[in-house]
């Protein structure tokens, strides 16, 4: 007879600081998720997108349930991703509430339009995808917001912001595409079958 799959034991009481200390190894690519319409606008910088299917095109961001994006984005269905470009730190750091701007005031100095559904679109981004809201996922501080992918604008450049271990780092893909052929040079070839 088959033994049973044992369950993984997980210890309950994982330390917060060790799990952010774990999570800071995580590189991840800086955007800006934008709600609302007219004046009532908010916005907030995220490291948390993730593609979710290409067919249909859906994205998963988590919005913390206490952001001032949230109840925008629960009440209108509606949200912009603008995926950041590697001059756009002070947008970033904006977006994440530096100096205490709050709402509308985080969207000076620098130009923005509307997307097809009203949400704030940034004209620089790398990429801009407005979205509707397929589903909302409200677990622990978090909520998990699929996306449906409506529209998509993109630039012609390719140097990005990520953020890595409590740092924005700056990717660009000429200056950096030496040291990218390296590492991808230096990893084991594998055989065909
Ligand atoms: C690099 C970076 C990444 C962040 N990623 C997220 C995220 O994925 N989800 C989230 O809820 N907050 C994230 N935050 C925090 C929000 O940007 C920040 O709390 C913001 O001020 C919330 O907007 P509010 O002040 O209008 O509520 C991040 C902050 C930084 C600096």
């Amino acid at each position: 007879m088959n033994a049973l799959p044992r369950p993984l034991v997980m210890d309950p009481a994982v330390p917060a600081a060790d799990f952010r200390g774990a999570m800071r190894h995580l590189a991840g690519g800086i955007s800006v998720v934008t709600a609302g319409r007219g004046r009532d606008i908010t916005g907030m910088t995220v490291t948390s997108v993730t593609s979710l299917s290409v067919d249909p095109p859906t994205l998963i961001v988590s919005i913390n349930r206490d952001a001032s994006s949230f109840p925008l984005i629960q009440r209108l269905g509606i949200f912009c991703v603008n995926v950041l470009n590697a001059d756009q730190l002070d947008i970033a750091e904006r977006f994440a509430g530096k100096g205490g701007l709050k709402g509308a005031a985080r969207f000076a100095g620098s130009d923005w339009s509307s997307s097809l559904s009203g949400a704030p679109l940034l004209v620089d981004a790398l990429a801009a995808l407005d979205c509707e809201v397929e589903e909302i996922v409200e677990r622990h501080s978090h909520g998990i917001v699929i996306g449906r992918v409506r529209e998509i604008r993109r630039a012609a450049r390719n140097a990005a912001l990520a953020y890595w271990h409590g740092q924005y780092v700056a990717i660009d893909h000429e200056e950096d595409a030496a040291r990218m052929a390296q590492v991808s040079m230096s990893s084991p070839r594998r055989s065909l079958p």
